[in-house]
């Protein structure tokens, strides 16, 4: 039997399914059941009829899986895989910030701790962040961690206030206007498409700005036939599997987030053989970090 085979085999005999992101090497994007972006798969994961999820992506992910469903057991093929940007805000510059503005609404991007969630009044991922916080009935937003999307979403939304957090992501931040350029120069004709968490100056650059799953859908509608993607490289596999006639270029330094390329099918085997690595969140903490996430489910309706 292949690793495959037997990953399939394990999977029926266990309940269990497996959810991935884009981000993933390309033969775990393969054998997954569910593939696609943030805001996707924590929606997906409420109302899965297995008892089981391996959740192969960073720990946020499976996190905000297991705290909407508790009953179920959450398997993370590799427990050090971690978004940096999920830990970069703090509770007491929440707790000042609260003092400082009354009607003040924390919007915590899901790439956080639950710990942040917590303190949070609703989530967002970058697929609903400018729907959510339009509909949020707040003047003041205290936008945490990342600076990049809270600045996207702040010239989408002109009308509110927004207080900005010092989070980014270190795989985005590094895309370089430069070397975006330098692509462009040698295909002219190519659109470019970023990710929120690219900072201001690249975005500046782009033809269109959006999630993962929206930058897919966007290569897919347009008419144009040449891409420049600005995002992690993982994409690149859907990308092409959905568009066999159109062209995909990366900068020089290709996005790669390290934590997203730690899972492998050898990883996806041992917690599926073993049932090791399940997460653990505690009680009190998963039932003050759900609010947030089901107000976010609620409000991107
Ligand atoms: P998406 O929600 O767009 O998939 O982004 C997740 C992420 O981690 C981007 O770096
Ligand atoms: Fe976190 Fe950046 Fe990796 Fe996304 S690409 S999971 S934001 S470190």
């Amino acid at each position: 039997m292949t690793i495959t085979e037997e990953i399939q085999a394990l999977k029926k005999e266990k309940n269990a399914v497996i959810l991935a992101h884009y981000y993933v090497n390309p033969e775990v994007q393969e054998i997954a059941d569910y593939i696609g972006d943030s805001f996707y798969l924590s929606k997906v994961a409420v109302g899965l009829k297995e008892q089981t999820i391996v959740f192969c992506g960073v720990s946020f992910m499976g996190e905000s899986a297991k705290i909407l469903n508790p009953d179920k057991k959450v398997l993370m093929p590799d427990v050090e895989a971690d978004c940096a940007m999920a830990h970069m805000a703090d509770a007491e510059t929440i707790r000042r910030m609260r003092e400082q503005y009354e009607d003040l609404a924390v919007v915590c991007y899901i790439n956080s701790t639950a710990e942040l969630k917590r303190h949070s009044d609703v989530c967002v991922t970058s697929a609903n962040a400018v729907q959510i916080v339009r509909a949020l009935p707040n003047q003041n937003i205290f936008f945490i961690p990342d600076k990049n999307l809270a600045h996207f979403v702040a010239e989408q939304v002109p009308e509110k206030h927004f207080v900005y957090n010092d989070g980014y992501c270190p795989v985005h931040e590094k895309m370089q206007v430069r070397e975006l350029l330098d692509v462009k120069e040698q295909h002219p004709k190519a659109e470019i498409l970023c990710h929120p968490e690219c900072p201001k100056a690249v975005l500046e650059l782009a033809d269109y700005v959006g999630s993962t799953s929206g930058i897919i859908r966007y290569a897919a509608e347009s008419a144009c036939r040449e891409f420049i993607i600005g995002t992690e490289n993982g994409v690149r596999w859907k990308l092409e599997q959905e568009n066999p006639g159109k062209t995909f270029y990366f900068t020089k330094t290709e996005p790669v987030c390290r934590d997203m390329k730690r899972i492998t099918l050898e990883k996806i085997l041992h917690v599926l053989k073993t049932g090791e690595q399940a997460l653990e969140v505690n009680e009190a903490l998963r039932e003050a970090a759900q609010k947030p996430l089901e107000r976010m489910l609620e409000l991107a309706k």
